[in-house]
């Protein structure tokens, strides 16, 4: 299932281009994310993060038109969504939580036991529990941070990096928030803009990215502001 019992697995994405709405929004995205690897991406408002996790997760109304998405070698990207969730990819979305840390924990125990792994009641006795070879190998977690506070934050980052070395869990997460970053370490953080990732780099990007904003990412011509 993972890097925790020696098998190591390959999530690739190679020129995704999607549609949303009727229009072209990702033009050629490309990733690599390997067991136990947490890759970030952050991006200006409205520079197609969510339609990326919903392009990889099958969501109907995102239209893959172009590229591959693969665990393992196998394409998933013309599967629906319930048979990419049985390959191991598995989605948090941004939801406010009414207790902290306790929806993506749910999420995660609904995601290991739909694929056929053992249930989790506590993410602190996982690695205690045997689980097999069908367990989520790859969570996508878009915005899980929204709405959450300090504390919150970093119980769900806790969460996360806790799946990564336990369980072998790749994870890509998207946020706007680099304090998100201080619990979860990150291997590396993609920039994007304008549906395409202009920028690759290690955490320190993303402390770089609280400073700067994304002003000196944008297309030459591009008028939009960044963050708020
Ligand atoms: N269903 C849709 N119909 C029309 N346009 C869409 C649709 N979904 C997304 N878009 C457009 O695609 C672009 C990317 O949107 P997306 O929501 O993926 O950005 P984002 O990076 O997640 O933004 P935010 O930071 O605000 O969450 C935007 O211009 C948006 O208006
Ligand atoms: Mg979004």
């Amino acid at each position: 299932m993972s890097a925790a019992n020696g098998t190591e697995h390959v999530f690739e994405v190679r020129g995704l281009h999607a549609s949303a709405g009727g229009r072209e929004v990702l033009h050629g995205i490309d990733l690599t994310l390997r067991s136990g690897e947490v890759h970030v991406i952050m991006g200006p408002n409205g520079s197609g993060k969510s339609t990326l996790a919903h392009a990889l997760m099958g969501r109907p109304g995102t239209e893959v038109t172009a590229g591959s998405i693969r665990m393992d070698g196998r394409d998933l990207a013309t599967l629906p969504a319930w048979e990419r969730a049985r390959a191991g990819m598995f989605l948090a979305l941004q939801h406010p939580v009414e207790v902290p840390g306790v929806r993506l924990h749910d999420l995660l125990d609904a995601a290991m036991s739909g694929s056929g792994g053992a249930s989790m009641t506590d993410a602190a006795t996982v690695s205690a529990t045997s689980l097999d070879d069908r367990m989520v190998d790859e969570a996508k977690a878009d915005e899980v941070d929204s709405g959450l506070d300090v504390d919150a934050l970093g119980e769900v980052a806790r969460r996360l990096q806790l799946a990564t070395t336990e369980w072998g869990v790749g994870i890509l997460a998207i946020t706007h928030f680099s304090r998100f970053l201080v619990q979860l370490e990150a291997d590396l953080v993609h920039v994007m803009v304008d549906g395409r990732i202009v920028a690759t780099g290690d955490a320190a990007l993303a402390l770089q990215l609280e400073q700067t904003g994304y002003a000196g990412y944008h297309d030459e011509g591009s008028l939009r502001t960044t963050e708020p």
